[in-house]
This record gives C-alpha cells, structure tokens and sequence, in this order.
C-alpha cells in the first residue's frame, strides 16, 4: 500500500474537512538565545532526563529556517497548519512583551495568511519560563493569572491573523508527567501535587478563555486534551472497577471539568491533601463554553487490578510503534464515539494523531509503509466514528517534521517529513506524499 484511502463519499474526502499539520514551539524552534530560559531547558540540563542527552538550543533550527518550512508546508497542500507560541520567546521576565519574539510569530502569521494556510495556535505546550516555575509553577495559582495576563497581550498584538486558539495542550501531560510522576519538566514526582497543577492548569484555561472571548471572538476557541483509552484485562469485577478509576485519573479528570463543570466522582476517594484547592467561581471558569475540543490520539491502554495500588498498566502485545505504543485504530473510534455518548461535545478537531517509526533515509526517500499505515487505519477510524454521529472537523498530522520527543530527546522520529539533524535537510516521507495526495484529491 502506498496511498491513503477512505471509503468513496467519506466526509474525509470533502473540501470543508480541515486538514493541517501539527509542531510545538519547543520541539522544533530553536533560537534559544533569543527568549527567556523554560522549564524544559532546565529539565535538558539535568542528568538522566532526556533519554539522548539532548536539549532544545537548536532542535529544527526552525526559529531560522522558518520560511523555508512554510513552503514545506505549502508543499504539503494542507488547509492549517497548527503551531504553539512560545511564552518565554514573547514575554519578558517583567510580563511585558518582548517585541523581538512578538515579530517573529507575526511574521509567521502574515505568511501563512498570505498562502491561505489556516493558523490553529496553541498558547501553551508545555514551555513554561522558567522564572514562574521559580515561584511554584503549576503549584502555584498565581501562575494561572499570569498565563491570562500573557494570553491578553498576545491576543491583542496577533490581531486578525489566527484562524483558532487553543488555551492548553494536553493538559494531563503537563500536571501527570510533570509534577506527579516526573518524567517531563519540571520533574516534580508526587500524588499531592498531580492534581493540584491540573487544577491551575484547568483555571488558566478557564481565565484564558474569557479573555479570547474578549480579544478574538471570531476565531475558533477550545482547548486540547489528549486520551489514552482505557481497557480491561478481564471483565472481572476487580479488573473493570481499576480499569474505570485509571480512566477518571488520567482522562475524564481534564474533559468532564469543562464540560460537566465538576471533576470525576473519584476525586472524593482521594487523601485530602491530594485534592486541589478550589476556589468558589473556579469551576465556573474552567467549564465556559468551547467553540471545539481539539483531541489528540496515539494508542491505548490495557488494565488490571493491582493487590496494592490502585490499578496496574499491562505491557502491550500488539503492534508497536518505536514509542514501544500499541497500534489500535479501533480505540480511537470507540474513545470518540463514547465522549460524543457520555458528554455534550462542541465539533471536534483532531488535533493531534500519528506514529514514531524506525525510519530509514535511502537515496532522498524514506519509505515508511508502517507509518502509512497507522495514518490509513486512523483516518478511517475517525471515518467510522463520524458514520457514528460523533461531528469531527478536521484533522492535523503529527507531525509535521522530526523532532525534538521530550524525554525521548531526537531519538523518536514522527514528522511526514524527514529531518536530517546535521544539515537540517528536510525531505517529504512517502507518508507525507501519501498525505498530500489524499488532500489534493479531494
Ligand atoms: C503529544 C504531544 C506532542 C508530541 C506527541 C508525540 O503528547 O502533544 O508534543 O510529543 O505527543
């Protein structure tokens, strides 16, 4: 198989169906020199952390080539293109904006306005200056008030030029990985502090979302969650039961606030001090309406019982990806249609889905029939989940190029288009070709 393809009459195939690519600021920019340092420079900076050593000083060098890789972008044919902004690159330690910064995403904006390439900025993934992480970070509900003092700014200085914001990505990411088990910045390890940045995580979404309803009310404003699909091992009364307290914890903790206006009832089976704080008007905040939910999606996940703990991951058994990630399409149509069952759902955005794959560079080709693959059964798994009521608007690869994985460091590869580290040379993957011609044969 070398192409993409979907059931003739998919909504897939329409012209109105978005289509993007997807990059994080820290991930692909570079340009260190130019911005405040971040908590994921200071998590680079400490030993045993990132699994190459690496760090994001000069990642894609994007902060340089970033006119090159919009032609890339265009190249592609895709409807959006879906960036983050760098807080430490705009704002400076006084919470001002930093007008070098400032420029460089207009810059960027205006170029993409100018190829009718649809902007779906992200404000915050994950690269939180440094200096507030001084102060608590996450921990602290003072950060949450200066997320919206920069989200007031950055608004107003984009202007026109942003087709879609997006408050947070992934916020379980931020408060789980990074300051409950640690194994992203700032690397804070602990069940009292989990939900406690998720709560401010969920507020600063919440203030930010006044403000956009404010600075930008005609531009498409949501948030972006990430699910990891829970299933039983078994279908023992144990097994389900841990099953469905993993899936509150680590999934239904970041939607059910906003939609519901209240955290899973689980939250009342928690040791107090590991309960957030919430404040009276909090939860009214956190649950204002969303034009659309951006969902991100990569694999599932396999439970059991556990005699101690709470509940215990299994080790996957099917087809990996190089992130050592279960490949099951069908997770991602079940986990769609049952939010679309469980909660009143705004139209939804894929924002996120795609594969690391142990790519090979041959002559100018990278032939990645695995990662073809896993982007043909997804595509056709959001197909199936449309066929099924759920109302999905489009969908953003992830992404667009290699790049920098986190903890993963350069070592896991999940760009549609290949980049050689060295030269910074880019090249299309034959996924990536695949992709563009789905897109243009609509
Ligand atoms: C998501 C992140 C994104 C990328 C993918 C693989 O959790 O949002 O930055 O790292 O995983």
């Amino acid at each position: 198989m070398t192409k993409l393809s979907l059931p003739p009459h998919s909504p897939l195939l329409s012209k109105n169906f978005v289509y993007g690519v997807a990059t994080a600021s820290f991930q692909i920019e570079g340009g260190s020199q130019d911005r405040l340092p971040c908590i994921w420079d200071t998590f680079c900076d400490t030993p045993n952390k990132i699994v190459d050593s690496s760090d994001g000083h000069t990642a894609c060098d994007h902060y340089n080539l970033w006119r090159d890789d919009i032609d890339l972008i265009e190249s592609l044919g895709v409807d959006a293109y879906r960036l983050s902004i760098s807080w430490p690159r705009v704002m400076t330690q006084d919470a001002k904006l930093n007008p070098v910064g400032v420029k460089f995403y207009t810059d960027i904006l205006d170029e993409l306005k100018r190829r009718n390439i649809k902007a779906f900025v992200t404000l915050y993934h994950w690269d939180l200056p440094q200096h507030l992480e001084d102060e608590g970070g996450w921990l602290n509900r003072q950060t949450a008030y200066a997320f919206e003092h920069y989200v007031n700014l950055i608004t107003k200085a984009f202007g026109d030029r942003v087709h879609s914001y997006a408050t947070l990505n992934e916020p379980f990411c931020s408060a789980f990985l990074g300051y409950e088990i640690g194994i992203h910045a700032p690397g804070k390890v602990g069940k009292e502090y989990g939900r406690k940045a998720a709560h401010h995580l969920l507020l600063a979404h919440g203030l930010a979302m006044s403000v956009l309803k404010q600075n930008s009310p005609n531009t498409l404003n949501g948030i972006v969650l990430n699910f990891t699909p829970c299933y039983s091992l078994t279908q023992s009364d144990e097994d389900l039961k841990a099953t469905a307290f993993a899936d509150d914890y680590l999934n239904q903790w970041y939607i059910k606030p906003i939609i519901d206006a209240q955290y899973p009832d689980i939250i009342n089976q928690l040791p107090l001090n590991h309960q957030p704080e919430i404040l009276e008007g909090d939860m009214e905040l956190i649950s204002q309406s969303i034009d659309y939910l951006g969902i991100n999606f990569y694999t599932r996940q396999v439970y059991k019982a556990h005699p101690t703990d709470i509940y215990e991951p299994i080790a996957p058994t099917g087809p990996l990806t190089d992130m050592g990630w279960e490949i099951y399409p069908q997770s991602f149509t079940d986990l769609l249609v049952s939010l679309n069952k469980t909660y009143t759902l705004p139209p939804i955005y894929i924002t996120e889905n795609g594969a690391a794959m142990p790519d090979t560079y041959n002559n100018g080709e990278v032939n990645d029939l695995d990662r073809l693959s896993y982007y043909n059964t997804h595509l056709n798994a959001v197909h199936n989940a449309i066929e099924q009521g759920v109302v999905i608007h489009g969908y953003f690869a992830w992404s667009l190029m290699d790049n920098f994985e986190w903890a993963e460091g350069y070592l896991k590869r999940f760009g549609i288009v290949y980049v050689d580290y060295k030269t910074q040379q880019r090249t299309i993957k034959n996924s990536g070709l695949a992709y563009k011609e789905l897109i243009s044969k609509r």
